[in-house]
């Protein structure tokens, strides 16, 4: 694929980058933000928090406006509430105000979220769709990655007299510029423009698209031509020939989430901390290892998603993830706490390799590919409002749930064994396959299984 082709899926999925980084930077910065602002422990964790609740919302709010404007366009407003809820974290002088930001920093992520994974796909082409579509995902890593190693980096260091705190959430400025500047370049979808009517803007998208085979350009209206005749029934059709998608991309994103991964993602420093007496600079940098795994694992995603089916990969993330936690359990609850320590740690590298290579990349790409052009945007938002739903349940109760096991990490990564065998199940049964094929042929074959 031609560079400047390639760039375009780069920038379009740049609000991956900053979805991760907004969510990964709290871990670092809400201990030294309760100090600063001397809030209580529930305050810290509702700063924590509030940013789902944003993201819940956000996701909602978006499809049904980007089936109606388009996906630039709402790109273009996501990035601004990006710019304004960065700066708004950053000079909080308290509690509300905090709140407040986080939750506009939310709407911000919500909104990339439900809009980058159709976004994606629309653009790809079918053979290369699993992988281009895995940038959403490998952003998203990158971005934790990120925001760990600027946790690291402003810690204790007051540049220019201003709080180590205000200096970790204000980076987050410069890729939401980005996103900003590269959103007014990137051209909209051309699968929208067609729906839409403009068929000869969707052309000339697509003419620049497949640069490198440019016979297909033909060959795509004439499947987003054949889509045109299908009867819609706008909104309703959520209910009647999409109904199985919606199931498929709420459950897919619900179990996504009750495996645990943010646990480990938003929660592992204090894991470490509480659960075996590490000291926090140590904990710091287990996160660290951790997030380099991450996205070392997606990179190899990336390299694959379009050789193997998507079900057998979310297959094997299932089992190897029911692995490692159920061995992890197992574990915590025979060995002492020295014993379990590291094995517990390479458990969780090995958890981390099951998810990054499987359901992180793949539930976001789902989502994109499975619904009616009618009903993408909106699909896509229920979707990702599953997800933020799901995140919100697990963040708020980990934390409990370890006090409850008495620190016992066992007691709760028990808990997501359960829910990884159980995904197995849901995959086996219900996803459909969608490598290979192209969008409207997906859509027919939602069509004739009504
Ligand atoms: C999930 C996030 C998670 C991230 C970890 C994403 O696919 O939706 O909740 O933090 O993967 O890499």
């Amino acid at each position: 694929m031609r560079a400047n082709v390639f760039f375009i899926f780069i920038f379009g999925a740049l609000g991956g980058l900053l979805f991760g980084f907004d969510t990964g930077i709290i871990s670092g910065a809400s201990p030294l933000i309760e100090q600063n602002f001397q809030l209580s422990v529930e305050q810290t964790g509702f700063i924590t928090s509030s940013v789902l609740i944003g993201s819940t919302i956000g996701a909602f709010a978006v499809g049904p406006l980007s089936d109606r404007f388009g996906r630039k366009k709402l790109l273009i407003v996501s990035a601004i509430f990006f710019i304004a809820g960065s700066l708004l974290t950053a000079i909080a002088v308290g509690f509300v105000s905090m709140v407040f930001a986080r939750i506009v920093l939310g709407l911000a992520v919500g909104a990339a979220s439900a809009l980058t994974p159709a976004y994606l796909a629309e653009l790809a082409p079918a053979e290369h769709r699993g992988s281009l579509g895995t940038m959403f995902q490998l952003m998203i890593t990158a971005g934790i990655l990120l925001a760990y190693v600027s946790n690291l980096a402003f810690l204790n260091h007051n540049l220019l007299g201003v709080r180590d705190w205000r200096w970790m959430l204000a980076s987050a400025l410069i890729p939401a510029i980005l996103l900003f500047v590269g959103g007014l370049v990137l051209p909209e979808s051309p699968r929208y423009l067609f729906a839409r009517g403009d068929h000869e803007d969707a052309r000339k998208v697509l003419v620049r698209l497949r640069q490198d085979k440019p016979e297909d350009v033909d060959i795509e209206l004439k499947e987003m031509k054949e889509i045109e005749n299908q009867p819609k029934g706008g909104l309703k059709d959520l209910l009647t020939v999409a109904k199985p998608a919606v199931i498929v991309a709420v459950g897919i994103m619900f179990f996504q989430q009750l495996v645990g991964i943010n646990s480990v993602i938003y929660f592992l420093p204090q894991v470490f901390i509480k659960g075996f007496g590490f000291d926090p600079s140590q904990a710091i940098w287990i996160s660290i290892g951790i997030g380099i795994v991450n996205f070392v694992v997606t990179i190899l995603a990336t390299m694959i998603m379009d050789k193997f089916n998507r079900r057998v990969l979310l297959m094997f993330g299932s089992v190897v993830m029911t692995a490692a936690l159920g061995i992890l359990t197992i574990l915590n609850y025979t060995l002492s706490v020295q014993q379990a320590a590291i094995p517990t740690m390479l458990l969780i590298a090995t958890y981390i390799f099951g998810f990054a290579i499987s359901w992180g990349p793949i539930a976001w790409l789902l989502i994109g590919e499975i619904f009616p052009v009618s009903v993408r945007g909106v699909g896509s938002s229920i979707g990702s409002a599953a997800n933020w739903i799901g995140n919100f349940v697990v963040s708020q109760f980990f934390l409990v749930l370890l006090a409850v096991f008495n620190n016992n990490v066992g007691g709760p990564f028990g808990i997501f064994a359960i829910f990884s065998f159980l995904s197995f199940f849901f995959v086996k049964y219900l996803v459909p396959e969608t490598r290979g094929k192209s969008l409207e042929e997906i859509e027919m074959e939602l069509r004739k299984q009504k």
